[in-house]
């Protein structure tokens, strides 16, 4: 009982000092005092020799038991005079500056992706849905429904890579206007984005593979002048709002009339008229081969190259850069 009065007499004592220790000093000198080899705790271990040898494995597990208490209170001791201390040296602007700060990659869009993004965004105001269609597409869906029969010279302008007899890879995206017209009746007002091929060279300007968005707007009555104030919606959100647009009379097989459009660009570098899209009035032969009556619905399309928009917007003059996946060159784009 004595022993049991004199371990309680211990701990208490022991605990109330660790809480009201100021310094690390301080608890290492009750640790000392109580579990240390020295301490008291030690020497009552010591004692037990005197006690009858039944007695002693009791006694020994209370002593531990105590330790185990004390020792738990040192330790929050230790903690609570480190956090004081921290706290003391933020508010004194202690504060390390040279240490390195935390750092985390959490990755940007690529810049191809946020062109592309853009174009969808400003054409998603203006009542435009997304759509796609196949990479590989048969002849039809490709050039033929787009007025372009075989044998039609301006195949020769889209240098086609072949799967198989009228399998091509997509040469555009135009391929998803009749893939839409096809499935939907009118009207129709979609925007395609995607990849395209074209079987050229690598060089600053060509890849065999780039991307390109298409826009679709058949209705009663879509005109021209609808089509404009589309594409200068876009450019506004694409080159700032004093984006001027020039219009100039071009041809498509699948519009009439048809145009290609200019963007004013003013940078350092160059400033002038610069060529963004081709656009026009879908022909009547395209309406007619996905089953529409060209005497009772309209419209207009237009398309574009996300790259080539990108290159303009950040003056990059070399195509090849978008594919290489060098982080020199892209972190140019993530925004941080
Ligand atoms: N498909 C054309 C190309 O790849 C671009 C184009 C021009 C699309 C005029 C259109 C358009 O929808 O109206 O060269």
């Amino acid at each position: 009982m004595e022993l049991q009065q004199e371990l309680k007499r211990i701990e208490r004592s022991a605990v109330q000092k660790a809480r009201r220790a100021k310094t690390n000093d301080a608890v290492a000198k009750l640790r000392a005092e109580t579990v240390g080899k020295k301490g008291s705790l030690g020497s009552m271990m010591r004692s037990l020799r005197d006690l009858p040898k039944d007695e002693r494995p009791e006694a020994g597990q209370r002593i531990n038991k105590v330790k185990t208490k004390i020792e738990a209170a040192l330790v929050d001791a230790v903690k609570r005079l480190d956090d004081a201390r921290e706290l003391a040296e933020l508010e004194a602007g202690g504060c390390d500056v040279t240490l390195p700060g935390r750092w985390n990659f959490p990755g940007a869009a690529h810049p191809l992706a946020q062109v592309q993004e853009d174009i969808l965004d400003a054409l998603k105001a203006i009542g435009f849905s997304v759509a796609d269609g196949p990479l590989i597409e048969h002849d039809w869906y490709n050039f033929e429904a787009l007025n372009m029969p075989p044998d039609h010279p301006a195949r020769d302008m889209q240098d086609t890579f072949f799967v198989a007899d009228n399998v091509v890879l997509r040469t555009h995206t135009s391929n998803v206007q009749i893939r839409t017209m096809k499935k939907r009746k009118p009207p129709v007002r979609v925007v395609a984005p995607g990849m395209v091929f074209r079987n050229d060279d690598v060089d600053p300007t060509h890849s065999p593979v780039f991307h390109q968005i298409e826009g679709l707007w058949i209705d009663e009555k879509a005109t021209f002048a609808d089509l404009k104030g589309v594409l200068k919606q876009l450019a506004i959100k694409l080159f700032g709002a004093d984006a001027e647009l020039r219009f100039r009379p071009s041809f498509f097989p699948f519009t009439e009339p048809s145009a290609e459009v200019d963007v004013m660009f003013r940078s350092e570098k160059r400033s002038g008229w610069l060529e963004i899209l081709g656009a026009g009035m879908v022909d009547p032969a395209v309406l007619e081969a996905v089953g529409y009556d060209p005497d009772e619905v309209q419209g207009f399309a237009f398309g574009l190259g996300v790259e080539r928009i990108a290159m303009l917007r950040w003056g990059i003059d070399d195509i090849r850069l978008f594919y290489e996946n060098d982080l020199r060159f892209l972190e140019q784009f993530s925004g941080r």
